[in-house]
């Protein structure tokens, strides 16, 4: 039987990664294959292209394509296979991403990513997405405590944040079904109970 696809988002610094390692070693207790994996990244070219990403200057539609690009080469080496397999996925951030950083964040036309979308993952969606949300001033506040040096978008002003959030929430708005908006302004352990609730709803 195929795996299933769950995705985790939110803006920088809503404290998502924490919570991910959880939520694999919920799964794999439940006798589950999981492959914990993330964009831009999860292979070593998606890897390459994540630190240009993240490190280097660039023309905003080729910032876009390079999301793609690394997703396409994601899906076919990692995602697709594991799938297959009958194992769970579990990927810190895919396509929804793209629509709130480059679409909200940057502003690029969002049909633009339709298209990419279709070509890229036509026949594949997360099965539940997780959207950790919070307002930016608290999730500015865990950005600060980072003691490595920024990367691009965790450098992006306040107002880049918030276009974010608002993108993705209204993503979540338009597909309730699957995206599952989780308090992310909560104890560490309030917001376990209801990620760990909210995937046992696929279970
Ligand atoms: P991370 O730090 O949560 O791993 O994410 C890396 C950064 O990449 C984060 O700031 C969001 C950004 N990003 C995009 O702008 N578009 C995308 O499609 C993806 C997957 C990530």
């Amino acid at each position: 039987m195929r795996g299933k696809f769950i995705t985790f988002e939110g803006i920088d610094g809503a404290g998502k990664s924490s919570h991910i390692a959880g939520v694999c070693a919920f799964l794999a207790a439940r006798g589950l294959q999981v492959v914990n994996t993330r964009e831009p990244g999860g292979t070593p070219l998606g890897e390459k292209l994540r630190d240009l990403l993240l490190n280097e200057p660039m023309h905003l539609e080729t910032e876009a394509l390079l999301m793609f690009a690394a997703r396409s080469e994601h899906l076919a080496m990692v995602i697709e296979p594991a799938l297959a397999r009958g194992d769970w996925v579990v990927c810190d951030r895919f396509t929804d991403a793209t629509y709130a950083y480059q679409g909200g964040g940057r502003g690029l036309d969002r049909h633009k990513f339709a298209d990419l979308e279709r070509w890229v993952h036509g026949h594949l969606q997360p099965d539940l997405t997780l959207l950790f949300d919070l307002p930016f001033s608290v999730a500015r506040e865990r950005i600060a405590l980072q003691t490595r040096e920024l990367d691009r978008f965790e450098q992006e002003r306040a107002d880049f944040h918030e276009r974010v959030r608002l993108a993705y929430l209204e993503r979540a708005a338009a597909a309730p079904q699957r995206i599952k908006v989780i308090n992310a302004d909560r104890t560490l352990d309030e917001i376990k109970n209801s990620v760990e609730e909210t995937v046992l709803s696929i279970c």
